[in-house]
């Protein structure tokens, strides 16, 4: 059986992690945290995930993590699943290019070395196959080198990791042919291969920015039908009742994680380099970039109503992560809602039971003493089962501001409470 050493345990590699040893791999992971390493030696998971904190647990000492690099030595299949982020908007390949060197220090002939981290078309041949190559190995002949995309949705039960089909290319045959078959090996989905590795980077990126454009879409829309005073959450249903050519995408508080509020940027930044403007793209950016203001402006509007200033007003935000039912706050607008609130003169109670510990109140109930307003933030399932309107009034709450249009507007309306969602 192959040894599979993953770099970087993160939201991708930990998964990927515990399912090579799953299917019999001889697995390391290689992490410059050593809290990671730690945890995942001891079966904990540093991530807030029911079934990944369990399947950690029930493989402890079946994946080996490591924080000195030569665990690379002697692994069969290296892959990369390090962070790409964006500082502002613009690429950082950083944690690319040190791993990749890492890697170079211990390349063996035969090794193939897969990228899984989000990168633009391009990045595989011009960042990581220098890097490599600096040994004097060859790529496609000594060792073999490819990019699979990452398509993993934390906190999506439905399509777990082994589900989801993949793409995938290596820069020879023979690459392409060990990449298929250890994916093959793994997944319970299909595999399509594409002729080249930049197709496959393109894939990714291409997904995640579609992902942005739509939202930015309904987000433009939520702003124009509040003016016309048309739901908005009522129209997304009625088009979504055609069988075709629509797909529902819906309105919130901005676009946050690690993933679709910058990968748009990765694309827009190699384009550039090419000779060649994104306007759409960017356009999507800025308007998705801009709703954590448009909420905060939806606040000051409700707590007026209400007969409130906002200097001064005390506002719970409920949830702090980007998405439901996960721990992970990277770029949520939340944290934008918040500061923009907080300059307006507020006083915020911030809570939520997935990041308890960047909260500064340690419960629901106390979140919501005494509060002129409430901002849900977060949809996660706890918030939607206990804020049903009865709750709402029996706290006392006079005005909710809803960014995921998740509450039942029409039963806290009734309530006697102001009630604004996002494009409703
Ligand atoms: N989070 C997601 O939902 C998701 C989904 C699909 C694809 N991706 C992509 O996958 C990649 C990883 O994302 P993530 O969310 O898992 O990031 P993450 O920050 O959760 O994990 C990355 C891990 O890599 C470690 N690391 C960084 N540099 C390293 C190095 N040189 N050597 C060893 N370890 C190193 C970090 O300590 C961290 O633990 C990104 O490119 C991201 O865009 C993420």
């Amino acid at each position: 059986m192959d040894t599979i050493c993953i770099i970087g345990l993160g939201y991708v590699g930990l998964p990927l992690a515990c399912l090579c040893a799953e299917k019999g791999f001889r697995v390391k992971g290689l992490d410059l945290d050593k809290g990671i390493v730690e945890s995942t030696n001891k079966g904990i998971s540093h991530i807030k995930n029911k079934s990944l904190e369990a399947k950690v647990k029930k493989l402890k000492g079946k994946i080996e993590a490591f924080s000195e690099p030569n665990c690379i030595k002697g692994s069969n299949i290296v892959i990369v699943c390090v962070p790409t982020p964006a500082i502002g908007s613009k690429p950082d390949l950083n944690p690319l290019k040190r791993a990749s060197s890492t890697i170079a220090k211990f390349l063996e002939k035969g090794q193939l070395v897969i990228v899984e981290s989000t990168i633009y078309p391009g990045t595989v041949q011009e960042v990581v196959q220098p890097i490599l190559e600096k040994t004097g190995l060859k790529a496609g002949t000594d060792f073999f080198l490819g990019h699979c995309p990452e398509r993993i949705d934390p906190g999506n039960t439905v399509f777990s990791l082994e589900k989801i089909p993949r793409v995938l290319a290596c820069l020879s045959e023979e690459g392409t042919g060990k990449a298929e078959k250890f994916y093959k090996s793994i997944i319970n989905a299909n595999i399509l291969v594409l002729s080249s590795v930049k197709s496959a980077e393109a894939v990714k990126v291409v997904e995640n920015t579609f992902r942005d454009i739509n939202i930015a879409f309904v987000n433009e829309l939520a702003k124009s039908f509040d003016k016309m005073e048309i739901d908005l959450k009522e129209v997304i249903k009625g088009a979504s009742s055609k069988p075709f050519g629509f797909m529902p995408f819906y309105p919130g508080p901005g676009v946050g994680g690690h993933c679709i509020a910058q990968d748009p940027y990765y694309l827009i930044a190699r384009a550039e380099e090419a000779g060649f403007q994104h306007s759409f793209l960017k356009l999507a950016r800025s308007i998705n970039e801009s709703m954590p203001s448009y909420v905060s402006q939806l606040v000051e509007g409700a707590l007026l109503k209400s007969g409130a200033k906002i200097k001064g007003a005390k506002v719970a935000v409920l949830g702090l992560s980007y998405k439901p039912d996960v721990d992970d706050t990277r770029k949520s607008p939340a944290l934008e809602i918040i500061k923009l609130l907080e300059q307006k003169g507020c006083k915020i109670n911030v809570f939520d039971p997935w990041v308890l510990e960047d909260g500064n109140v340690s419960s629901l109930e106390e979140a919501l003493e005494n509060v002129d307003a409430i901002v849900l933030a977060t949809n996660h399932k706890i918030f939607i089962e206990k804020l049903k309107p009865s709750f709402l009034k029996g706290k006392n709450i006079r005005v909710v501001i809803d960014t995921r249009n998740a509450l039942d507007k029409f039963g806290i309306e009734a309530e006697g409470i102001l009630y604004k969602g996002i494009g409703r």
